[in-house]
């Protein structure tokens, strides 16, 4: 029966970026990042991290022809994509590069935006110290990034929804409470913290959230790992594929002023 709900076989890293930004949480989240970015017509804009380029042509079209829009990423077929889907708009550049070490100028954007990236890099505090050299004083940088401490999945046994959270939070993500670090982390890189808005996308439908958390994949992990017992992770799993499912994870988004 769990085999018909979960997901067997990991997507592709931008297969499963597209997926999750035209689902109605990343829709909904990144309108609001968009919206927090108040990029004015003509500005110069960059989004750190961009993976294959998904908010690039939003940020394009809110720039303007007369602005310039920079997407950055370490990842070489991320950069590849992003260039390839972004080549009609002329105020679009794409560029190979590490957020610890930004290969931009100082001072040099209006606005900079990271969307679920800082969740993953090594120094999340050095990368917010390049992402506010890099900005003009008074320029504007929007953070969005989960706190997985956040996440529950609805089960009888709390303890299992414990066990999972923290399987997620000890191991799975690298810096999983990122989210509410974000207004510490931006402070301390010398950011003015302007705003600081939770989002908290509730899943009721266990395929929907399968597809952003890989709940199946992510038990047995944390079977191996020595979080699970085989016998919880399948009493586990049947009951989030046959039961009354619910799941809710909060995400930051966070404003802040160079
Ligand atoms: C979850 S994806 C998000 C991509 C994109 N922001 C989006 O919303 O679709 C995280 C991206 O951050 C990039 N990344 C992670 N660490 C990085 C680093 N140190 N420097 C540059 N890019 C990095 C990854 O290659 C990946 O494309």
């Amino acid at each position: 029966m769990t085999s018909r709900v979960f997901e067997s076989v990991p997507p592709d890293p931008i297969a499963y970026l597209d997926r999750l930004a035209v689902s109605e949480l990343g829709r909904e989240y990144k309108s609001a990042m968009l919206a927090a970015l108040s990029v004015e017509r003509g500005q110069t804009v960059v989004d750190l991290g961009c993976g294959p380029g998904t908010d690039l042509s939003a940020l394009a079209e809110a720039a303007g022809p007369e602005g310039t829009v920079l997407g950055v990423d370490h990842d070489r077929e991320a950069v590849d994509t992003a260039a390839e889907r972004t080549a009609h708009l002329l105020q679009v550049d794409v560029r190979l590069g590490d957020l610890h070490e930004l290969p931009l100028a100082d001072g040099s954007y209006d606005r900079a935006r990271t969307d679920r990236v800082l969740q993953h890099v090594a120094d999340p505090a050095l990368a917010l110290r390049e992402a506010r050299r890099v900005l003009r004083p008074g320029g504007l940088l929007v953070l969005g990034e989960p706190d997985w401490g956040t996440l529950t999945v609805d089960h009888p046994d709390a303890a299992l929804t414990a066990a999972y959270t923290r399987y997620v939070t000890d191991q799975a993500v690298r810096n999983a409470r990122i989210g509410s670090q974000l207004p510490r982390l931006a402070a301390g890189a010398g950011l003015d913290v302007l705003d600081v808005r939770p989002l908290t996308p509730v899943f009721r439908e266990v395929s929907t959230a399968d597809q952003v958390l890989g709940l199946q994949r992510v038990t047995h992990r944390a079977v191996t790992a020595g979080y699970f017992t085989a016998e919880d992770a399948e009493r586990w799993l049947t009951h989030l594929a046959t039961g009354h499912f619910l799941a809710a994870v909060t995400f930051h988004v966070v404003t802040a002023r160079a």
